[in-house]
């Protein structure tokens, strides 16, 4: 039987996701930012950032299935959901749940860069820097966490625990 064990508390999270929003609305004080949210996974992370931010933002979302984890290193992305705007000439944030080998990071910015945003930012919750395979510059990080394979706050295992309010290990 597989059990759960908290990892960030839904407070933790909520706080570190103000001070991120913050940071943008610097970084961006005018807007809109168009927030480009990865399904499923960064649902509650885009929905908190979307609503912490002052600065305008427009939300879309994209759909990406990754062979990269299964076919080691093949590296094989595909585009499932597309956006439903053009982005050209905007400010342009890709959100994340987690970053963890880098390949759909680094396969979805250069898609997204052919579109020719006027600029192109990642935000991302969680990130695994131990496995990573492509180097991806990630611009907000929520937390830096080691190689612990995690559920909840928009994190499956399989489609279930998305709906948990923390970040847990998830150990057998
Ligand atoms: P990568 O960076 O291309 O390896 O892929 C990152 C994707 O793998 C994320 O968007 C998640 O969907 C999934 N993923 C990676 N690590 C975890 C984890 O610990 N729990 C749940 N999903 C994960
Ligand atoms: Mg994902």
């Amino acid at each position: 039987m597989s059990t759960l064990r908290v990892l960030l508390s839904a407070e933790r999270i909520h706080a570190r996701i103000q001070e991120l929003a913050a940071r943008i609305d610097q970084d961006f004080p005018s807007g809109p930012v168009y927030l480009v949210g990865i399904l499923k996974g960064a649902c509650f992370f885009l929905a908190d950032l979307a609503r912490a931010m002052k600065t305008p933002s427009r939300l879309e979302f994209i759909g990406i299935s990754s062979y990269g984890r299964s076919k080691t290193t093949s590296g094989e992305v595909r585009l499932t959901k597309d956006l439903d705007v053009s982005i050209e000439g905007y400010d342009v944030i890709v959100v994340e749940d987690i970053v963890d080998s880098g390949i759909t990071l680094s396969y979805l910015m250069q898609v997204l860069q052919q579109r020719k945003p006027k600029s192109l930012r990642i935000a991302t919750l969680l990130d695994k820097p131990d496995r990573r395979q492509r180097s991806v510059k990630v611009d907000y990080v929520g937390f830096q966490i080691p190689d612990y394979f995690v559920v909840g706050y928009g994190l499956d295992f399989a489609e279930d625990y998305r709906n948990l309010r923390d970040v847990c290990i998830l150990e057998d």
